[in-house]
């Protein structure tokens, strides 16, 4: 499959661009610690309101971070309002920070209230952290969702001198970091028994409420010795000790080590004759041009591989888009979803695009990703949206899609804010999203599975043509568990029930999501399996089908008009992909021969909700509310947040 494709220079390079990110400069300490989220269960009638001021904070707070390397937003007002914090740890590099906090943020999706009314909760990192919460939680310094997490090793030396180590040397770092602006490290080797450790205070969290907040964590990770790792994760700080030397003491805007060496210059100026300053000095400036000189090799290296990326024509500045969009200004939003908020932009040659800036980080694996953009964006289809190209270089992974200016069909269908849809456009609609579906899948190089399809998702262009957005999106971010079960969560109203139940993952999925919509557009009406006593309109289509009085299911609003011969054919079509069995549902292409064609159409035999309309009851789909450090193996399936009503504006 990529060997075919002929950009194969390309993922040679950034593989290489990616070995050299990481890898030449310092750690980012992007060990998952724990994500603790609230299993508070308030009633909250205005979900809806809360999730958009959440995710509204989530696109603030990284700008914020990549210049103060702390964020604090607060975004809404009222029982709706959202407060999120986040910070790196003071020894990371601006860019270790920025790469931490990218990752650290996508694991506190996790914890928003897509389904239940939870909310509330908190990412730890080894280099970082975010919170969020429904109060003002900033200056907080302890909390009754406080950890420990000790390691699961213990020491393997004497484990007395072990203990009694590590005790002193959190005591001491929890008495210094205050004093210190709420940061210290620092080691202990007696009886050549080596403890690091680590203690911060948040930004907020100052003074008397940072000794407290550090007090406490002493006491509580006096439970860890002898595993060889502990650390607690309050509301205010974090303190962890490690046999490891984890952090990182050789940055120069590092304080104990500039008091070090400022008061090792002063001693040796007084005391020793100025020969052997100026040989100090000599050698300083030696060994700092040495390291200057090193760096300098290094960012040329780094230069050369950028610059292969930068002259690809995929490739946008980030800056270029910051300035298209207006610095993301609110009123160039187009939409938000669960991946990320899109905004519209106008390039400095006056063509407009679409700007998708994605909640989940990329840089990681810039060289996947880099690869992925390029072979989407190969794809080339009346009904699809095309990608343009991306953005890896700035503070935040962006996407570049053509801009398509008629809305989308939820804003037809649901939000009614434009006249109904003739039903002859309805047809070329559902006709379009099947050729664009058809073309995913069996056309394609690729066969890319869409797994999201909605209403949301089918875009109308000037001349109400439909063309589907978002596909391949995630094929993007592989390793993002999150992406993926956001994604297979996507809306459980157009999931099929093998995915629901076993997360079976075939082109038949789509198909199932398309029958779904099929009936959506031609009823003019959600089919909203989350209230408990809507009866779906699954159901009440296919009762009708039993009856043999189809049309009656069509939308009201079209006043009549109508063929009620074609659109039975159209429902039925509809019926056909919905059936619980995915064998029994037809491949694209047919759909798109029953719609055109004098096609022979099957008669569904099966109705669509073996797994009945309410997804909820599903044993597989509950929500996890409070877990630190999921098992690598998670079935995805398990995760049930769903962004399916978290619709563009
Ligand atoms: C939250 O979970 C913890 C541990 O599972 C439990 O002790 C606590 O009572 C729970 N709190 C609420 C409000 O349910
Ligand atoms: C960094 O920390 C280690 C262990 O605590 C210590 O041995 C070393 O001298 C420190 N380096 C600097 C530059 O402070
Ligand atoms: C910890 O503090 C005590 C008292 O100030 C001091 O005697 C001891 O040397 C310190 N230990 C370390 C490892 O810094
Ligand atoms: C300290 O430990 C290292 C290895 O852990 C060992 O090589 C060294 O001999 C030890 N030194 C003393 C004084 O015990
Ligand atoms: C700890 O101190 C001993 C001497 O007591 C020394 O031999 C050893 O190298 C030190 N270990 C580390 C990791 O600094
Ligand atoms: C630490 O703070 C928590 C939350 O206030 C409290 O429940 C706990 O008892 C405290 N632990 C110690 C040892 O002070």
């Amino acid at each position: 499959m990529y060997s075919s494709f002929p950009f194969t220079f390309y993922p040679l390079c950034l593989l290489l661009l990616c070995f050299f990110i990481p890898h030449s400069l310092s750690d980012p300490r992007t060990t998952q610690v724990a994500l603790i989220c609230s299993n508070r269960t308030a009633l909250m009638p205005e979900r809806q309101t809360f999730i958009a001021n959440f995710l509204e904070a989530m696109d603030q707070v990284t700008p914020l971070i990549s210049t103060q390397r702390y964020a604090d937003v607060t975004s809404g007002t009222g029982s709706t309002a959202v407060f999120l914090f986040g910070e790196c740890m003071e020894d990371l590099s601006q860019n270790d920070c920025n790469l931490c906090f990218a990752l650290c943020k996508t694991q506190l999706l996790r914890c928003v209230p897509f389904q239940k009314s939870t909310r509330g909760g908190r990412s730890f990192y080894d280099g970082c952290y975010i919170r969020y919460d429904d109060y003002k939680f900033f200056d907080e310094a302890l909390s009754a969702e406080d950890k420990t997490v000790c390691g699961t090793k213990d020491f393997s030396g004497d484990q007395t001198v072990f203990r009694a180590n590590a005790i002193e040397l959190v005591r001491n770092l929890s008495v210094e970091a205050p004093g210190n602006d709420g940061f210290f490290v620092g080691s202990v080797n007696r009886s050549n028994i080596s403890v690091y450790g680590l203690a911060q205070c948040w930004e907020f969290v100052k003074g008397s409420a940072c000794a407290e907040c550090l007090a406490n964590a002493t006491s509580r990770i006096g439970l860890c010795p002898p595993k060889e790792e502990g650390r607690v994760l309050n509301a205010g700080c974090y303190l962890r000790y490690s046999t490891q030397k984890f952090y990182d003491n050789s940055t120069s805007d590092f304080v104990e080590e500039n008091e070090g060496s400022s008061r090792l210059a002063i001693i040796l100026g007084v005391t020793s004759s100025s020969f052997a300053l100026l040989l100090i000095i000599a050698m300083t400036v030696f060994f700092v041009r040495k390291k200057r000189a090193k760096r300098r090799r290094e960012k040329k290296q780094l230069g050369d591989l950028l610059a292969t990326v930068n002259k690809s024509k995929l490739n946008f500045s980030y800056e270029t888009l910051e300035k298209a969009t207006n610095y993301f200004h609110h009123s160039n939003k187009l939409g938000q979803g669960g991946s990320g908020s899109v905004y519209k932009g106008i390039m400095p040659d006056g063509k407009v695009v679409a700007i998708k800036r994605l909640f989940f980080n990329s840089r990681q694996w810039v060289d996947h990703f880099f690869n992925e953009v390029n072979l989407i964006s190969g794809i080339d289809h009346k009904n699809l949206v095309k990608l343009l190209g991306c953005s890896i270089t700035g503070p935040e992974s962006l996407l570049v899609y053509e801009y398509v200016p008629n809305q989308s069909l939820h804003d037809y269908l649901v939000k009614r804010n434009a006249p109904p849809l003739a039903w002859e456009m309805r047809y070329k609609i559902l006709l379009g999203i099947a050729e664009g579906l058809a073309y995913l899948h069996e056309e394609s190089m690729l066969r890319i599975i869409h797994r999201d399809i909605k209403l949301s998702n089918v875009l109308l262009d000037e001349d109400f043509a439909a063309k589907i957005a978002d596909f391949g999106l995630a094929r993007l971010f592989p390793e993002d568990k999150t992406h993926i079960s956001t994604a297979i969560a996507g809306t459980l109203g157009y999931m099929a029930p093998e995915y629901v139940v076993r997360g079976k993952l075939t082109e038949k999925v789509d198909v199932y999501g398309f029958g779904v919509l099929v009936i959506e557009v031609v009823c003019g009406k959600r089919n909203n399996s989350f209230t408990q006593d809507s009866f779906s309109i699954l159901q009440m289509v296919w009762n009708l089908y039993g009856t043999g009085r189809l049309y009656e299911a069509v939308d009201p609003s079209l006043g009549g008009n109508f063929q009620e011969d074609m659109a039975s054919r159209v429902l039925k079509v509809g019926l056909l992909c919905v059936q619980a069995s995915a064998e029994l549902r037809p491949s694209m292409s047919l759909v798109v021969k029953m719609l055109t064609e004098n096609h022979e159409t099957p008669q569904p035999t099966q109705p669509p909700f073996l797994h009945s309309g309410n997804a909820e009851s599903s044993p597989l789909v509950k929500a996890e509310t409070s877990h630190s450090l999921p098992e690598s193996g998670t079935q995805s399936s398990k995760n049930s947040m769903t962004q399916s009503w978290i619709e563009p504006r």
